[in-house]
């Protein structure tokens, strides 16, 4: 006994023997209290109230067939076009098409095990995790009861319901699945900037002078004429889209290739972020550093916006700009490299 010792707890008055690092405490320091009586429910009451909750639980399986397939009715019925009025629409009818699809299986489901299924409590003294044979055997037999309690096999109007939600709930995903073709093939790696494209405000489409460019001021940009498509709009503006950034010409580390590309402190650097494509849009006046609110990778503008900080694999990629005869910003080219993430390395 010399390396034991007996400890009295002095706010809880229990006893408390240490063996070797181990508490072991006192049979009687906690009395199991047992569980609450169980309470039936009006469904293991009345064959009425049974019945009832069997068609609601019914009523949510079909609500989430009728979801899925207004989601599939939506996507068709509200197609995406040049108007942004339209992505509105798409997006909300179908999410909540989906909403209800996915609702319906979760309420059913719920509601089918709080009134129907047994609700009995029981409990059972910690044993090895792997049973005899013989229990088992009775484990098994403990599930086909389960089974034949809980009515699975019996019902089958809220099985076959349920089936039915379950089987009609991914048929959305099948048709959105459709949106990743066809093959985009090189259209990825040419945006609508060429030689000689005026640099235009976002939204407006107003072109801009390289003289309205204060230092330290940051302009959202896209070509001249984006506004003016027939087709393709929104396509052809995620992938044009451009911040204009005034700098101290002084602050600029270029490379000998690069230094025709800004106009006198002017540097026009893509915005959508070569991590997973989210616009970059916030700009750090003191620190010049661009940051994308997705995940945090930070470019430096002065110096060809390389990667200072987060996942993103590579700078953003300038577009080389100077200015016409009448003073306006212009691409000299297209971008030299793709914008966005980089696909063509995967
Ligand atoms: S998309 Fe910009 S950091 Fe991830």
């Amino acid at each position: 006994m010399s390396d034991k010792k007996l400890v009295k707890a002095s706010s809880a008055e229990v006893e408390h023997e240490y063996s070797g690092g181990l508490a072991v405490v006192a049979p009687d320091a906690v009395k199991n209290p047992g569980l609450e009586p169980h309470r039936l429910r009006m469904t293991d009451k009345s064959v009425k109230h049974e019945k009832a909750a069997a068609r609601q639980v019914s009523y949510m399986f079909f609500a989430s067939v009728v979801g899925s397939v207004f989601a599939m009715w939506a996507y068709f019925a509200f197609p995406i076009t040049e108007d942004l009025a339209t992505v509105r629409a798409n997006t909300l009818y179908l999410g909540l098409g989906l909403t209800l699809g996915l609702m319906g299986i979760g309420i059913g489901a719920v509601h089918w095990a709080k009134t129907l299924m047994p609700d009995a409590e029981v409990s059972e003294d910690r044993h090895p995790a792997r049973g005899s044979e013989e229990v088992r055997a009775k484990a098994v037999e403990i599930i086909k009861l389960a089974n034949s309690e809980s009515g699975f096999s019996r019902r089958k109007l809220i099985r076959r319901s349920m089936y039915g939600a379950l089987a009609f709930f991914p048929l959305p995903a099948v048709i959105l699945f459709g949106d990743l073709g066809p093959n985009p093939g090189d259209t990825l790696r040419h945006t609508m900037w060429k030689k000689g494209t005026r640099l235009a405000l976002d939204p407006t489409g107003v072109p801009i002078k390289a003289a309205d460019i204060t230092l330290g001021s940051v302009f959202h940009v896209i070509p001249e004429g984006l506004a003016e498509l027939k087709k393709h709009k929104l396509e052809e503006k995620a992938k044009a889209a451009v911040l204009l950034i005034r700098l101290n010409p002084a602050d600029l580390i270029e490379s000998e290739e690069r230094k025709t590309w800004s106009y006198d402190g002017i540097v026009a650097y893509s915005k959508i972020c070569t991590h997973v494509g989210c616009p970059v849009a916030l700009y750090e006046q003191l620190t010049h550093n661009l940051l994308c609110p997705c995940h945090q990778s930070t470019f430096d503008v002065t110096d060809a916006c390389k990667v200072v900080f987060g996942p993103a694999a590579r700078p953003l990629p300038q577009l080389p700009i100077t200015v016409d005869a009448e003073g306006y910003l212009i691409a000299q080219s297209d971008f030299t490299e793709p914008v966005g993430p980089s696909f063509w390395e995967r």
